[in-house]
């Protein structure tokens, strides 16, 4: 393994399960519905394509761009980079996002979205980070619980590094020290 890299917290096969467990209740959850998944570039998009390969009913798919992190440290301060190119005017918004950490950024983004006209607007994340959520929002949709570490692969970065590795590992913490 990666010398950075301090132990692999979810696996392949594990990732697999959890996107069709996930696209299995989805396709469920918005059969009939006017499905738009909104992806959060560019961490989320390794998960959005693997999700919506298990999504069975009528979707469509559009990117916001945002950015809050320097490194391995949040700023707290949310910049928007990238609106949607579709108008959501209508549609069931499913947000679908690589980590739920401070929750700043989901909050920010409900926000932007919430005057939009949206059908709904509804969370999926890949990762899930209860212990450090500063805001009180939830995810609807929980891939894995994950402890407060810092983590990279399958769309995580730390500098924009280590996003192509299949499975997702906790970064040696020497690596941002
Ligand atoms: P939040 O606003 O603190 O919830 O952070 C959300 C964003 O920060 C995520 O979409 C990620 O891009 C990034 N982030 C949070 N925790 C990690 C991590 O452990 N590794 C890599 N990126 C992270
Ligand atoms: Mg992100």
């Amino acid at each position: 393994m990666n010398k950075d890299l301090k132990e692999i917290l979810v696996t392949e096969e594990e990732i697999k399960e959890i996107c069709k467990r996930l696209g299995k209740q989805i396709s469920e959850d918005y059969k009939g519905k006017k499905l738009l998944l909104v992806s959060v570039l560019r961490g989320a998009v390794v998960f959005l394509a693997d999700l919506m390969r298990e999504i069975t009913c009528d979707c469509q798919i559009d990117f916001l761009a945002v950015s809050s992190y320097d490194g391995a440290k949040t700023t707290g301060c949310v910049k928007f980079k990238k609106d949607l190119d579709i108008n959501p005017q209508g549609y069931d918004i499913l947000i679908v996002e690589d980590i739920l950490d401070s929750g700043i950024t989901l909050t920010y983004l409900k926000e932007v979205l919430k005057d939009r006209k949206a059908n709904s607007i509804k969370i999926c994340t890949f990762l899930d980070k209860p212990t450090n959520h500063k805001t009180d929002i939830t995810a609807d949709y929980i891939g894995k619980v994950v402890p407060d570490e810092f983590v990279v692969g399958y769309g995580l970065d730390y500098n924009e590094k280590y996003r192509n590795l299949p499975f997702v590992a906790v970064l040696s913490p020497e690596v941002y020290a």
